[in-house]
C-alpha cells in the first residue's frame, strides 16, 4: 500500500468511526481518540447495557470481571497481530515490531517456548536481588531534583526510573537512555492505532532505528558475553535473530510506559488521598496493598483483546465465531461491583485489591508484574518521603490514548529538603 493509499485508509477509518459515534455505538465510544479525562463513566454506560455488548464495528465488549478473567484463561481464545486483522499495511515489512512480532502476540505452544527463555530473569528471587539497585536508581533521580521547587513529575522522575531499570536489564549504556525513551514513547503511542500518515512515518523511523540499535547490542554481546537479558538469551542459543530483536524490544515496549503511568497515576491518586500518602511514607508494610489498589483503580493499561481462534470459543454460554475480536475492558472489570465492594472508591485496605486484572491473566499474564510492583512501591514511597509537601503546580496533561492511561505532564511544586535515604 502506498503512503497516499494509507492516508486515504486512515481518513476513511476516521469518517466511519465518526458515523458510528453519532449512533452512540459502544465500540466507537471506546476507540475514538482520547477525549475524556475520565473514561470510567463510559465503561459504566457499557456495563449498563449488559455483560457482553456487541458493537457495529464488529467486536464484542466485556466489562464483567468473571467473563474477562475466563476469556483470558481460555485456550479457545488467542492473540493476533494487527496486520492479521485486516488493518492497513503500514509498510513495515521486514522490520521487527517489538510488540506484534514478540511472544505477546504469539499463541501456545510458540508463546511458551519464547517466554520460558526470559522468565527466569523475572522470578521473585531475581526481583529480590534487584531491589537495592532499584532503590539506588530512584534515590539517584530524587537527588538530582534536590533544590528544585518546581518540576515535571513525569518527565523528570516517573519516566526516568523505568527506562533506567530496563536499560540496566538489557545492558544499554546511559548515553542511550534518551533515544530509548523516545522509541518507547512512539511505540506506546502506536498501540491506539495510526491517526495520521505522519505517525506512520514516525513509527517506521522508530522501528528502523530500534532494530539497528538492538542488532548492534546483540552483536556486541556476542563478542563480549555477559549475564544480562541479552546475554542470557544468547547463552540459550535457540532464538533466531528476529526473535532476539523482538524479545529485547518487547521488554522495552512493555516495561517502559506502563510503569511510567503506574507512578504517574499513583502520584495523582495519593495526592487525592492524603491519609494513604502519609501511610506509604510511615508504614512500609502498607506499601504493597496501596500499590495494588492504585493498579486496580486506575490501570496504566485499560483494555486488551482476544480472538476466538477456531470458532469453539464461548462467551456467557454463546458461541463466538472464529476471528471475532473480544475487547476485554479490564479497567472496567477492576470496578465490577460483584467482585469489588464500593468499586469506585480508593481503599488502601481493600482485602482483594490484588485480584485486579491490570496485569491480565492466563498465559500472557504480565511477565514484569513483580518488577513493576516493586518499582512502583519504591518510587512512590521514596518520592513522598523526600517531598512530603509535594502538590500539583500547574495543568495536568493527559496522554492522548485510550489504551495507555496516565499523565503526560504533571507539574508539581515542592519545598526542597535535604536528601533522606529510603528506609
Ligand atoms: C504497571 C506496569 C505494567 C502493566 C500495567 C503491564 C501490563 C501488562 C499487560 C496487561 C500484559 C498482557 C496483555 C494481554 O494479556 O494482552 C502484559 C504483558 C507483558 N508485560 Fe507487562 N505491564 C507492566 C510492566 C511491565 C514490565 C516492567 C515489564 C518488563 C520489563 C513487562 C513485561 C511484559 C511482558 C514481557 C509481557 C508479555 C507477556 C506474555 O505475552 O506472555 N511489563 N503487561
Amino acid at each position: 500500500m502506498s503512503d497516499r493509499q494509507l492516508a486515504t485508509a486512515i481518513a476513511m477509518g476516521k469518517v466511519v468511526l465518526g458515523w458510528f459515534r453519532l449512533l452512540d455505538d459502544p465500540g466507537a465510544m471506546l476507540i475514538r481518540p482520547f477525549q475524556s479525562i475520565d473514561p470510567y463513566p463510559q465503561y459504566e454506560r457499557i456495563r449498563a447495557r449488559g455483560k457482553v455488548v456487541p458493537s457495529k464495528l464488529g467486536m464484542l465488549l466485556v466489562t464483567d470481571y468473571e467473563l474477562c478473567s475466563a476469556v483470558l484463561r481460555d485456550p479457545a481464545y488467542g492473540v493476533a497481530p494487527n496486520r492479521e486483522l485486516g488493518q492497513p499495511d503500514l509498510g513495515i515489512d521486514g522490520m521487527v515490531h517489538p510488540l506484534e512480532d514478540s511472544f505477546l502476540f504469539h499463541n501456545p505452544p510458540e508463546h511458551g517456548r519464547l517466554r520460558r527463555i526470559v522468565s527466569p530473569l523475572f522470578t521473585p528471587r531475581a526481583m529480590h536481588d534487584r531491589q537495592a539497585r532499584i532503590e539506588a536508581i530512584v534515590d539517584g533521580f530524587l537527588d538530582q531534583l534536590a533544590g528544585r521547587e518546581e518540576f515535571d513529575l513525569v518527565g523528570e522522575f516517573a519516566a526516568r526510573v523505568p527506562i533506567k531499570i530496563i536499560c540496566d536489564l538489557l545492558g544499554v549504556p546511559d548515553a542511550e537512555h534518551r533515544r530509548m525513551t523516545e522509541w518507547g514513547t512512539t511505540l506506546a503511542a502506536s498501540i491506539d492505532g495510526m491517526g495520521s500518515i505522519a505517525q506512520v512515518r514516525e513509527l517506521r523511523t522508530t522501528l528502523r532505528e530500534l532494530n539497528d540499535f538492538l542488532a548492534g547490542m546483540i552483536a556486541q554481546h556476542r563478542a563480549e558475553p555477559n549475564d544480562d537479558v541479552i546475554g542470557h538469551m544468547l547463552a540459550d542459543g535457540s532464538l533466531t535473530e528476529r526473535e532476539l530483536l523482538a524479545t529485547s524490544g518487547l521488554l522495552l515496549a512493555a516495561g517502559f510506559e506502563t510503569t511510567v503511568n503506574l507512578i504517574g497515576n499513583g502520584v495523582l491518586t495519593l495526592l487525592a488521598n492524603p491519609a494513604a500518602r502519609q501511610r506509604i511514607v510511615d508504614d512500609p508494610d502498607a506499601t504493597d496493598n496501596i500499590v495494588e489498589e492504585i493498579l486496580r483503580l486506575d490501570p496504566p493499561i485499560q483494555y486488551t483483546a482476544r480472538l476466538s481462534l477456531d470458532g469453539k470459543a464461548k462467551l456467557a454460554g454463546r458461541p463466538v465465531p472464529a476471528g471475532k475480536p473480544v475487547i476485554l475492558l479490564t479497567a472496567a472489570a477492576n470496578r465490577d461491583p460483584a467482585v469489588f465492594e464500593d468499586p469506585h472508591r480508593f481503599n488502601p485496605d481493600r482485602p482483594n485489591a490484588r485480584e485486579h486484572l491490570t496485569f491480565s491473566s492466563g498465559v500472557h499474564y504480565c511477565l514484569g508484574a513483580g518488577l513493576a510492583r516493586m518499582e512502583g512501591g519504591i518510587a512512590l514511597r521514596a518520592l513522598f518521603r523526600r517531598f512530603p509537601d509535594l502538590r500539583v503546580g500547574g495543568t495536568v496533561q493527559r496522554r492522548p490514548s485510550r489504551v495507555v492511561r496516565g499523565p503526560l505532564r504533571l507539574p508539581v511544586r515542592v519545598t526542597s529538603r535535604q536528601p533522606a535515604a529510603i528506609g
